[in-house]
């Protein structure tokens, strides 16, 4: 999209909350999660309330920025599910508590580019045949996880194609990777250090996204599971 590099104005405050590289977690015997996962993980990286209260004030920024134009809310599968209900569940509950309106639409998308803890390089888009649907409108894309950033690119490209009015990007979380292109999309939920998390529907080989909060994968988890 022209201007997307002029329209970032990045501050502190783009990055989300910024949990730093000592971050030791919390113990698990803290928190609730499910007996099946006892052994598979490390700590609690960050508890579901927390993502919830964060998720809440995302939208209202969407809604400061986007309230009363049509959206059409693009969510990545499978990751970018829970995220993109609850942000979706809470922009809906602003709507019905203020003057201000986001009518929305939502469509999915599917990406697969990761093997065990590991990215590939082949990316597959599932679900791209009919986003002309998007052409002329707002899009707010609903990842759950950036981390090279460029997944996020080759999506971009991909649904500018279609001429849609507008993109923004919502991100739950941005992984701090040495491989990084500095891409940070336009609503950041936290950024994390460089850790292979699960949980909120972040899988590893298809597990954990049964897990509410977001959990770093210990290495019998990563071994058990491993494929
Ligand atoms: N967890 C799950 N999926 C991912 C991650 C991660 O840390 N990074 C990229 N995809
Ligand atoms: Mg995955």
């Amino acid at each position: 999209m022209a201007g997307r590099e002029q329209e970032c104005k990045q501050t502190d405050a783009d990055k989300g909350i910024v949990i730093p590289d000592d971050w030791p977690g919390y113990p698990l015997d803290l928190f609730s999660f499910p007996e099946h996962y006892s052994e598979d993980l490390e700590c609690v990286y960050i508890p579901h309330g927390v993502i919830m209260d964060r998720t809440e004030r995302l939208a209202r920024n969407i809604m400061d920025d986007l309230g009363d134009h049509d959206i059409v809310v693009l969510c990545v599968l499978k990751g970018g599910y829970q995220f993109c209900a609850d942000l979706v569940d809470c922009i809906k509950v602003l709507c019905r508590n203020s003057n201000k309106t986001l009518p929305m639409r939502v469509d999915f998308i599917r990406l697969k580019s990761y093997l065990n803890d590991q990215s590939t390089q082949v990316l597959h888009i599932e679900g791209a045949e009919n986003l002309s649907a998007l052409s002329g409108k707002n899009v707010l894309i609903v990842e759950a996880i950036v981390d090279t950033g460029k997944t996020m690119k080759t999506l971009l490209d991909h649904v500018e194609a279609f001429r849609p009015k507008m993109i923004k990007v919502a991100g739950l979380l941005v992984k701090q990777v040495p491989s990084g292109t500095g891409y940070l999309p336009d609503y950041v939920g936290f950024e994390i250090p460089n850790r292979f998390v699960v949980g909120y529907a972040l899988d590893y080989n298809e597990y954990f996204r049964d897990l509410n909060h977001i959990c770093v994968i210990s290495d019998r988890g990563k071994q058990k599971y491993k494929i």
